[in-house]
């Protein structure tokens, strides 16, 4: 299975669907993924057209929040969260120079986790085969290591994409 299949099988064994993240929202489809179950969602992008192209697919949804924002800002906007989803690299279809990147991602997963409530879940998406895919992936694991925080791993196609997930347990 994909990996952007399985991160949102997971996202819905969240305890609760209240409040959902999207921190890279790119072409809009897992925001819309989530509006369709959670009660309001806020999704993040850094780049304008990511905003545009979201924005354009889940129109009509009035409980939204779009923010055009670097995900290391989330915590500025969103004070609690039920789900929140990463999903790493570029956005396809555009300029493949705009996209996350080792240590900012490392370090936004760790800040995201300060709002996501006990019982809720995280997933993280990376892409193993394009420039840089691959180190990221081990800086973030290297990270959640570091700061002893439990995590699960799927591989998704074998040698291009693993998933990590996070369900977050009242100790961390
Ligand atoms: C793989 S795409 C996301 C795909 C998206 N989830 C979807 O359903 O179409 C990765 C996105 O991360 C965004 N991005 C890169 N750096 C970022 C940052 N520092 N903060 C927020 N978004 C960022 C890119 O602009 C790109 O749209």
């Amino acid at each position: 299975m994909r990996i952007v299949q399985r991160a949102q099988e997971l996202i819905l064994t969240s305890s609760e669907r209240r409040i959902a993240v999207d921190a890279t929202c790119g072409n809009g489809h897992d925001t819309l993924f989530l509006l369709k179950h959670f009660s309001e969602v806020y999704a993040f992008d850094i780049q304008p057209l990511a905003i545009k192209r979201t924005g354009e697919k889940t129109a009509g949804f009035k409980k939204l929040h779009l923010l055009q924002e670097d995900f290391r800002n989330i915590k500025n906007h969103v004070k609690n969260a039920d789900a929140i989803m990463f999903n790493l690299g570029f956005l396809p279809g555009s300029d493949r120079k705009i996209k996350t990147s080792d240590h900012d991602s490392a370090e936004a997963i760790i800040r995201a986790l300060g709002i996501l409530n006990t019982g809720g879940v995280m997933t993280i998406a990376c892409y193993t085969q394009h420039a840089g895919g691959m180190e990221e992936f081990l800086i973030i694991k290297a990270r959640l290591e570091a700061e002893n925080i439990p995590f699960e791993l799927e591989e998704g196609f074998p040698g291009r994409e693993i998933l990590i997930a996070i369900k977050k347990q009242p100790s961390i």
